[in-house]
């Protein structure tokens, strides 16, 4: 066990404020320990990028797979250079349009990268976020920070330094309390490191905005990269094969027209409900208000977790692990989740539920056929 200590920053400081306060984080760092800290994304879990040591006890920490490799995070562009071999046109164009920001690139790694940070691949992931505590903490270290999600591996992501505490207190060095984090979703990891680019992971940036740069761009597969959608995912980014952002109950996602959704999970609570079942619902204000008016009684014994409007597709990214993360700490037995369209964050969104449902997606008729 290791005692781990937390502290509260304000991310709305002026960021010397922030680098006064920081200064401990940073020599934690230094010295080789893990330090948690909030991204625009979700919380990271921060090691020295360039110790192999330091790098094992995050996978150690997180009980991650040792195939499963780790994001670089920088806080300039000269950094960026001293972490991979060369920078093409397509890597300045869209470090230029959303970097700091959440985009990932994976290009050819530098010596200097260990093996332990790519899982032995001759690739690197690199990430400059632009959260405020980020980027201090990041220059007042002084050095590239690997850092994956600080969530036990196969847990949904940390949105909330509280979920860093629940998952790892005792495994780490130092938490950073920011606040929530903003997306509430990670990173899109773009492969800029073969002849076509690639997203590998949706997330932050859609794939619509990198597309006006990149036209060329290509996805995988309908939800962008699944074990279910049977891409090719797996073979193209290693992370992808690995169970993921999973609540701890079984989740039932339902693909189809809203109202055909909320009327098949109407009826499936109904049954599970039968069984002596604890149902969880992790629906918007929209379905929900579908359901009540479908199951009037439905509410009082079920766990109902709104994720937020259906056209406020970012309010639903922020909330969407959380949420998952609520229903587990209610003790439901199963989950029934509504989709969302892929368009923008949605597909970052989707592919997020899709991974959370494995195979058990249910696939609706739309309303008036059936
Ligand atoms: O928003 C984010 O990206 C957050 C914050 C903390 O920055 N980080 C994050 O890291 O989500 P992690 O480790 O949970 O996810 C990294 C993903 C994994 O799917 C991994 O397989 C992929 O990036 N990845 C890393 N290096 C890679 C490489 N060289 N080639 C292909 N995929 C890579
Ligand atoms: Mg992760």
């Amino acid at each position: 066990m290791t005692d781990t200590s937390r502290f509260v920053v304000d991310p709305s400081w002026p960021s010397d404020v922030l680098e006064t306060s920081l200064v401990e984080a940073a020599s934690i760092l230094r010295e080789g320990g893990l330090v948690a800290f909030p991204t625009e994304t979700v919380y990271g879990l921060g090691a020295n990028a360039l110790c192999e040591q330091a790098v094992a006890r995050i996978f150690e920490a997180k009980g991650r797979p040792g195939d499963n490799p780790l994001i670089v995070h920088i806080a300039s562009m000269q950094e960026l250079s001293s972490v991979v071999r060369s920078v093409p046109p397509s890597a300045l164009l869209v470090a230029q349009a959303f970097w700091p920001g959440p985009l990932t690139v994976i290009l050819p790694k530098q010596e200097r990268i260990p093996r332990a940070v790519t899982a032995g691949l001759d690739t690197v992931a690199v990430r400059m976020p632009s959260h405020p505590v980020a980027s201090a903490l990041i220059r007042a270290a002084g050095i590239p920070i690997a850092a994956p999600s600080a969530n036990a591996s196969g847990r949904p992501s940390p949105t909330l330094a509280s979920h860093v505490w629940h998952d790892l207190a005792g495994r780490i060095d130092m938490l950073i309390d920011g606040g929530p984090a903003g997306i509430g979703l990670e990173s899109t990891v773009l492969d800029l490191a073969s002849d076509t680019p690639m997203v590998l992971r949706p997330g932050g940036v859609s794939v619509e905005q990198l597309r006006a740069l990149l036209p060329d761009v290509r996805t995988l597969g309908e939800y962008g990269g699944s074990e279910s959608d049977g891409s090719e995912g797996s073979a193209r980014s290693p992370g992808l094969k690995h169970r993921h952002y999973s609540p701890r109950a079984p989740l039932w996602l339902f693909i189809g027209d809203v109202h055909a959704q909320a009327s098949r999970i109407a009826e499936e609570a109904g049954v599970a409900r039968e069984k002596g079942q604890r149902v969880g619902l992790l629906v918007s204000e929209d379905c929900a208000r579908l359901l009540a008016h479908l199951t009037p009684d439905l509410h009082d014994s079920t766990t109902t977790e709104i994720t937020g409007l259906r056209d406020d597709l970012s309010a639903i990214a922020s909330s969407l692990f959380q949420s998952m993360r609520d229903l587990d700490a209610a003790g439901v037995d199963l989950i029934l989740a509504e989709s969302y369209p892929t368009i923008g964050i949605g597909l970052a969104i989707m592919n997020r539920l899709v991974r959370a449902a494995g195979d058990r997606l249910v696939f609706v008729a739309e309303r008036g056929r059936k």
